[in-house]
C-alpha cells in the first residue's frame, strides 16, 4: 500500500487522516494516510525520512511550516510559487521532491461547489498573511469584477496588491477604509482563533453577500456571527476548502479526483 501523510506541529488534531481515507474508500485507491508530528527545528529531516527510508509518496504540510515545505522542494508548481507557501509534495519521475499549494483552489472549489460564481463579483478579501497571499492567483483566475485586500497592516496589503500586478489589479486599504457593499467578503485573518473580530464597517454587508471564513471550528466564527448579524443570509466556514485543498492534493498522487459534498456530510455529522 502507498504511504502519504500529514506533517505539522501540533498534529493530534488534523481532520486529513480522516478525509484522505475517505477518498481512498470513496475511490478504491489502495494507500495509507498517516500524520506525522515534525520537532520544531527538524521538518527537513522529517520530509527526507519520510520519502528516503519510508517510502512514502506524498505529505500534505501543515502550521508551522508550510514556507519551510516551499525551502525542501526542488521545483514547484506556478501556484505554489506565487502563494511562496507549498502544503503538497509529492515526487516527480526522478524521485525529486515537488511542492504545488492546493488551498486557493480548494477555497474556489468549495465557493463553486456551494452554486456561488466568483467571475464579475466583487470581493473583499480581510487579511494580508501567509493563508491570503495563497488563495489571491486562484481567486483572479475566476476574473472577479473587482479584488480588494483590507489589512490592519496596510503595508502588507499593499505588497500583496503590488505582487499580484500582472495577474490583475488588487486594491488595498485599512479594514476601516471598506465601506460600499460587496457581494462577497472572505476572511483570512487569524483574529477569530482569538475570538476577535478586525474593525469592518457594517455598509460592507447587505443579505445579499456571501460571506467566507477561511477558519472554521466546532462553533461558529466570531466572523460569520457577525456576518449573519448584520442580514448576511450566505454565510460559509472553512470546512469546505480544508476538503477541497485535500481533494486537490489527493489528485495530484493519485490521478483520480474524489467526491466532496458525501465527506463534508460525514465531517459535518462528527
Ligand atoms: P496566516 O498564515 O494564518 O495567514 P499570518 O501570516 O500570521 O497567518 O497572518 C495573520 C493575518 O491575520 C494578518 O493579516 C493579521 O494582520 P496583521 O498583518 O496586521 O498582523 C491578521 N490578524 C490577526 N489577528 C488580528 C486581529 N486581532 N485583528 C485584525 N487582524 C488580525
Amino acid at each position: 500500500m502507498d504511504l502519504y501523510a500529514v506533517v505539522g506541529n501540533p498534529i493530534a488534531h488534523s481532520k486529513s487522516p480522516l478525509i484522505h481515507s475517505m477518498f481512498a474508500e470513496q475511490t478504491g485507491e489502495s494507500m495509507v494516510y498517516e500524520k506525522i508530528e515534525a520537532p520544531l527545528d527538524g521538518f527537513n529531516k522529517t520530509v527526507k525520512d519520510f520519502f528516503a527510508q519510508f517510502n512514502g509518496k506524498g505529505l500534505n504540510v501543515t502550521v508551522p511550516f508550510k514556507e519551510q515545505a516551499w525551502d525542501v522542494c526542488f521545483s514547484r508548481t506556478e501556484r505554489a510559487e506565487l502563494a511562496g507557501a507549498v502544503n503538497t509534495l509529492f515526487l516527480d519521475d526522478h524521485g525529486q521532491i515537488c511542492g504545488d499549494n492546493t488551498d486557493g483552489i480548494g477555497l474556489v472549489m468549495d465557493i463553486k461547489a456551494q452554486g456561488i460564481e466568483l467571475k464579475g463579483k466583487k470581493i473583499l478579501i480581510v487579511g494580508a498573511g501567509g493563508a491570503v497571499r495563497g488563495i489571491l492567483q486562484p481567486i483572479l483566475k475566476e476574473h472577479p469584477a473587482q479584488l480588494c485586500i483590507c489589512n490592519r497592516t496596510v503595508s502588507k496589503a499593499e505588497a500583496l496588491a503590488n505582487m499580484m500586478k500582472g495577474m490583475g489589479e488588487v486594491e488595498f486599504g485599512s479594514v476601516e477604509s471598506f465601506n460600499e457593499a460587496f457581494d462577497i467578503v472572505i476572511n483570512g485573518t487569524s483574529a477569530s482563533l482569538n475570538g476577535e473580530l478586525p474593525p469592518l464597517q457594517n455598509t460592507i454587508i447587505t443579505k445579499h453577500t456571501v460571506c467566507y471564513d477561511m477558519m472554521y471550528g466546532a462553533e461558529e466564527t466570531v466572523f460569520n456571527a457577525w456576518a449573519r448579524s448584520k442580514g448576511a443570509l450566505k454565510v460559509i466556514d472553512g470546512l469546505g476548502m480544508l476538503v477541497g485543498q485535500a481533494a486537490e492534493a489527493f489528485s495530484i498522487w493519485r490521478g483520480v479526483v474524489p467526491e466532496t459534498k458525501n465527506v463534508m456530510t460525514a465531517l459535518r455529522s462528527l
